[in-house]
């Protein structure tokens, strides 16, 4: 018997997976990421500026690159469980705060859940989130 609402899901899944693949431009990411380059570098020679290097971020665990200064709250999500995926980084960027405090707060963690994140940027832009993804993706071993 063919279950026809797991067909549908694994189509779904499918295609979607598909679009995204499609519509990620690790090219135009690089014009995007040079937002982020006020306060970030990347690459093998990347130093940490005012924001942690973000050189291999996708599969790190938050708040642990070597040698920078976290927020409190940056570093509890990470100990927590937060590791950065492409889908995290995603939802993270339209509103770093928010996406901590809800990730703490989903941890039952609420009682860390407080104080701001030090990045103060905000990305909203659907399409320059999958670009600057792409690109980040080409400094990191974890697809
Ligand atoms: C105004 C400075 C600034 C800009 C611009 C900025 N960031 Fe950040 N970012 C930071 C700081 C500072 C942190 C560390 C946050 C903390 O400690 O709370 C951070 C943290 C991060 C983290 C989490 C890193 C980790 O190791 O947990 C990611 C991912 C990130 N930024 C991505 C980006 C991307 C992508 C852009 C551009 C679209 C960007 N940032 C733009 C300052 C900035």
């Amino acid at each position: 018997m063919i279950n026809i609402k797991g067909v549908l899901f694994v189509a779904g899944a499918i295609l979607g997976s598909i679009s995204t693949c499609a519509a990620q431009d690790a090219t135009k990411g690089e014009q995007v990421f040079k937002q982020c380059m006020t306060c970030h570098r990347i690459g093998p020679d990347a130093k940490n500026m005012v924001g942690p290097v973000l050189t291999g971020v996708i599969g790190r665990q938050s708040g642990t690159t070597p040698g920078f200064a976290y927020s409190p709250i940056n570093k509890a999500a990470g100990e927590a469980g937060l590791v950065w995926t492409e889908d995290l980084i995603f939802e993270y960027l339209p509103d770093p705060n928010a996406f901590l405090k809800k990730f703490l707060t989903d941890k039952g963690k609420a009682d860390q859940a407080t104080g701001s994140t030090k990045m103060a940027f905000k990305l909203a832009n659907e399409q320059q989130r999958k670009d600057v993804i792409a690109y980040l993706k080409t400094f990191s071993d974890k697809k």
